[in-house]
């Protein structure tokens, strides 16, 4: 996979030479290109912002060095994997970080680590002149994407977020297979539960034994185990979560742990907390 970032802060996206991303970029399963913007300015200032049309607060990104820079990517290239074959031009996904972009979702990073080039425009300021979106709209697949409901300095945070939760999908860059298979969030995961507690050893640790169960031996019952745990820590953290599985995500074990935590199934099917959620 093929990832490009524009920025005016390429020193920020050092991180990605870091453990699980670096290791793959050194191995060559991932091919990442960051590039300055200020590279497609031409003023003695390298001036990459203006003042909004309209008035208001804060500067905003202007179009032709945006332009320019994603020209010179977009012609630099191939990459390797399209489904248009080897050698053939492939166009990449456009993936612009802005809070007012639909949310990041596991989903949304399991579909973008099936392409095989991914243009992150991480923008300072109030944004990027909005025509810059438009005109490369027409062109590529181009998703406006939130990590969160807050609002952060720049995109580059959320381009560090966004690739490591893609890349950590990527073949053979997690070491095990399974392991995202019991992710918190995985597409039909244990019902978009949270994951519960672990636990390693010593098996004791200042005073604090692990929990009998995990020792037994006995599979059926660890998974149980952590399956109410999962139940537990949802009901905590993500009452969200559990209100929107339909009757089909829980089996007779999981109403009763539901009923427990102060759960109630309507006569949907649904269910609702009773009451406040118990504290873990
Ligand atoms: N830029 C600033 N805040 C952001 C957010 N929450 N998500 C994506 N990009 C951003």
């Amino acid at each position: 996979m093929r990832l490009d970032i524009v920025t005016i802060f390429p020193e920020y996206l050092e991180p990605l030479n870091v453990s699980l991303v670096g290791k793959a970029r050194a191995r060559g399963d991932l091919d990442v290109r960051v590039h300055d913007l200020r590279a497609w300015t031409h003023d003695r200032h390298h001036t990459v912002d203006d003042t909004p049309y309209g008035g208001g607060p804060g500067m905003v990104m202007k179009p032709d060095p945006w332009g320019e820079a994603l020209d010179a990517v977009l012609e630099s290239g191939t990459a390797e994997g399209g489904a248009e074959g080897p050698g053939q031009p492939v166009q990449p996904v456009l993936v612009v970080p802005t809070p007012s972009g639909r949310p990041f979702t596991q989903e949304l990073a399991v579909e973008l680590s099936g392409k095989p080039w991914l243009v992150f425009t991480p923008a300072r300021y109030e944004g990027i002149d909005r025509r810059v979106i438009d005109e490369y709209a027409e062109r590529l697949d181009v998703r406006e994407v939130s990590i969160g409901d807050y609002v952060l300095a720049g995109g580059e945070a959320p381009v560090l977020v966004m690739v490591e939760a893609v890349a950590r999908l990527l073949p053979g860059v997690l070491g095990n297979a399974e392991s995202h298979r019991d992710d918190s969030f995985a597409p039909g995961a244990m019902a978009d539960l949270l994951e519960g507690p672990v636990y390693t050893k010593p098996p004791e640790w200042r005073g604090r034994d692990i929990p009998e169960v995990l020792v037994s031996g006995h599979h059926g019952k660890i998974a149980r185990w952590r399956r109410d745990q999962a139940l537990a820590r949802t009901t905590a953290h993500r009452p969200d979560l559990i209100g929107r599985c339909g009757p089909e995500a829980f089996d007779k074990h999981d109403r009763a742990t539901l009923e427990e935590l102060g759960w109630r199934q309507g006569t949907d099917g649904r269910f609702w907390l009773s009451g406040e959620a118990v504290e873990e």
